[in-house]
């Protein structure tokens, strides 16, 4: 399905009972909204379950650079208005983590729970932004292919399964500019850590136990910083945990989201 939302053209996915709570589901950096398969499966007989394509990844628009993270986020509320959805539980991977993060000290009342995947509330270092510097000057010259598969080792912990064969697809399908435009939004992006305290609804930290991107000490920092949130270790994961292992992910998601709207 499609959305013409803030000039782009959106894709998204809408599964599950139209009644039922919604889950917004956020993918990472540069993936699309096949990265939730398993969820989607798992979660839609109890939840209406959202993914979508972020700006300039998937079949999504590209839109005019520069796009900070902001414009990311105000995409996640603009979808939201378009569908009529007034509340969600929103899970986010990595940058979909960021975007979330972001949203939640936006308009906290737009949520009822949240899940933190794999991903972390500080802003990147004056090291971390001049390799994201050096990334799209990459993606420029190089191209997306020579670039995604040299992030691979980083994502997973096994190169060869069928996971990485999944990861791979969705990372090539990347636009160059989206990529380009993603990296410089992610090194702009601002410290969320000071709003975690105020995050007063139920809250899902998951990482996995070999993500070398987040690594679980991390994740667990980012936990102890919110007030009712629970902390998972996925095990035999990297950093794309809900791909790497969504037996133990989904076991984990779906119990917390269950508890979580049993109490709104
Ligand atoms: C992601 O998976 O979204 C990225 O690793 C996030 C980042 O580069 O900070």
């Amino acid at each position: 399905m499609q959305a013409k939302i803030n000039g782009i053209t959106m894709r998204f996915d809408l599964a599950g009972k139209a009644q039922a709570p919604v889950v917004i589901l956020v993918h990472g950096f540069p993936f699309d909204l096949s990265l939730w398969k398993a969820q989607v499966a798992a979660l839609k007989k109890d939840f209406r379950v959202l993914s979508y394509d972020l700006r300039g990844m998937g079949k999504s628009g590209l839109g005019p650079a520069p796009q900070p993270l902001e414009a990311y986020v105000d995409d996640l509320f603009a979808l939201m208005d378009h569908l009529g959805l007034k509340q969600a539980g929103a899970a986010g991977l990595s940058m979909g983590g960021y975007i979330v993060l972001r949203a939640m000290q936006r308009e906290p009342s737009r949520f009822w729970a949240l899940a933190l995947c794999d991903t972390r509330a500080d802003a990147d270092s004056d090291e971390g932004r001049l390799k994201r510097a050096a990334g799209i000057k990459a993606v420029r010259e190089k191209g997306v292919a020579a670039f995604v598969k040299g992030m691979l080792p980083n994502l997973l912990c096994k190169q060869k399964s069928p996971a990485a064969t999944a990861l791979l697809k969705m990372m090539l399908s990347s636009n160059a500019d989206g990529v380009a435009n993603a990296l410089a939004a992610m090194a702009a992006r601002t410290d969320s850590t000071a709003s975690l305290k105020d995050i007063k609804i139920p809250a899902l930290v998951v990482t996995g136990d070999q993500d070398a991107l987040m690594p679980p000490l991390i994740a667990k920092g980012l936990a102890l910083k919110i007030k009712a949130s629970e902390f998972v270790e996925i095990p035999d994961a990297g950093h794309v945990s809900n791909l790497e292992n969504p037996v133990a992910f989904n076991k984990a998601f779906l119990a917390f989201l269950r508890k979580a709207a049993s109490r709104t």
